[in-house]
């Protein structure tokens, strides 16, 4: 119970202690770090054909797709002359002569269902400390480069679940984890180190080395969100073995910084690319992304459940698994999984317990 008390104080204090100065001197050095870099960047791709170098885009065209979530030659290739057209105002022949070529600098072919199934193998899968909802997921849980987002009311378990998957990826490949670290980003200061002591604990293992072993990072506002994912990406490249990657909310900053009906088209934009920025780091660097979001009710819903998912179709369309979670019967929890590229829609049940989640019989 002191002790509780003592990491609740800590918690706290770390909020207080860093000034409103602080954090937009910590912006802008992020935001001159992340120009510099973006320059030898553009060196180091100078090479690499960029959309700029299709027959017919112009910079015009290259902004508009941009906005639209496309920034690269894959993002092009794969799309249809009447959908580059909608997007980028120019004709559909010019869009068909830009795909084409697209198609071609990027040596668009197959490759076997052999070498796609090798290249699953290199796929981690993580725990999500309930069999139940392991096997929801397809058997063993969240897995790497992807984005699996769980939505739902306060209360509905989504930093729990996301606590035990901090605490689940750090266990051995035999034993349902990917041997890795975690990072956590804390956008709403609800980390909670006694929590992952307590679920550490349920499992048997060392809290003290579970804790070390979750990096967490506050982000104070939307900016600072979006930049530690270059953070991220920088400890991975200096060899911190990073499997999982939590963002715990990934909505609330955006919803609480664009709250005007006028300003909704430039969340979603700034949310589109940020999940693409992260999608990115997910496929790039094998690891798994969990993010939270919290509903709304909608009120042009007559029947069935009125709540949906802040975002809308541009999160829902970036993650690969939504997971809709709400409270159940005698303080269950019920999780639904939503429009998986690869697996049934379907339900299950779980518990959140002092020492993790534990399942219920169905
Ligand atoms: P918001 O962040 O507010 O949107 O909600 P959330 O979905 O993240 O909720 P969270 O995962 O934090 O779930 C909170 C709920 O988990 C509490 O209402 C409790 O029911 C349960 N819970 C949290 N800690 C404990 C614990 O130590 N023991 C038990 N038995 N239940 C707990
Ligand atoms: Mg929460």
């Amino acid at each position: 119970m002191v002790v509780k008390k003592v990491e609740e104080e800590k918690i706290e204090n770390a909020d207080v202690e860093i000034s409103e100065e602080k954090v937009d001197e910590l912006i802008k050095e992020m935001k001159a770090s992340e120009k510099s870099k973006k320059g030898s960047k553009k060196k180091k791709e100078e090479n690499k054909p960029q959309l700029i170098d299709l027959p017919g885009v112009g910079p015009g065209a290259v902004a508009k797709l941009e906005a639209a979530g496309i920034y690269d030659l894959m993002g092009l290739a794969v799309l249809t002359p009447a959908q580059l057209s909608d997007m980028s105002g120019m004709s559909e022949s010019v869009a068909r002569k830009a795909i084409q070529a697209s198609r071609q600098m990027m040596d668009l072919g197959f490759s076997d269902g052999l070498a796609h199934e090798e290249k699953r193998k290199e796929l981690f899968h993580i725990t999500t400390g309930s069999k139940n909802l392991d096997n929801l997921l397809g058997g063993r849980g969240i897995q790497t480069k992807s984005i699996t987002e769980a939505f739902g009311a306060f209360g509905s378990g989504k930093t729990q679940l996301a606590l035990s998957l901090a605490v689940g990826v750090q266990l051995p490949v035999e034993q349902g984890g990917a041997n890795g670290k975690a990072v956590y980003i804390d956008t709403e200061g609800t980390f909670r180190p006694e929590r992952v002591r307590q679920f550490a604990e349920g499992i048997g293992a060392n809290p003290d080395k579970v804790l070390k072993n979750i990096l967490v990072a506050r982000a104070f506002n939307s900016d600072h969100q979006m930049l530690l994912l270059d953070r991220v990406a920088e400890l991975i490249k200096d060899g911190e073995p990073i499997r999982l990657m939590i963002i715990d909310s990934l909505t609330a900053h955006f919803r609480a910084e664009y709250s005007g009906r006028g300003q909704l088209a430039d969340r979603q934009q700034r949310l589109n690319r940020y999940l693409h920025n992260m999608m990115k780091l997910a496929e790039q660097n094998n690891i798994a992304i969990y993010v939270t979001n919290q509903v709304m009710s909608d009120p042009a819903q007559m029947f069935g459940d009125p709540t949906k998912a802040i975002g809308g179709n541009i999160v829902g369309h970036a993650c690969t698994y939504r997971l809709y979670l709400r409270r159940g019967k005698k303080d269950s929890r019920i999780c639904k999984l939503i429009d998986s590229p690869d697996l049934p829609d379907d339900a299950t049940a779980f518990m959140i317990e002092t020492a993790g989640l534990r399942d219920l019989d169905l």
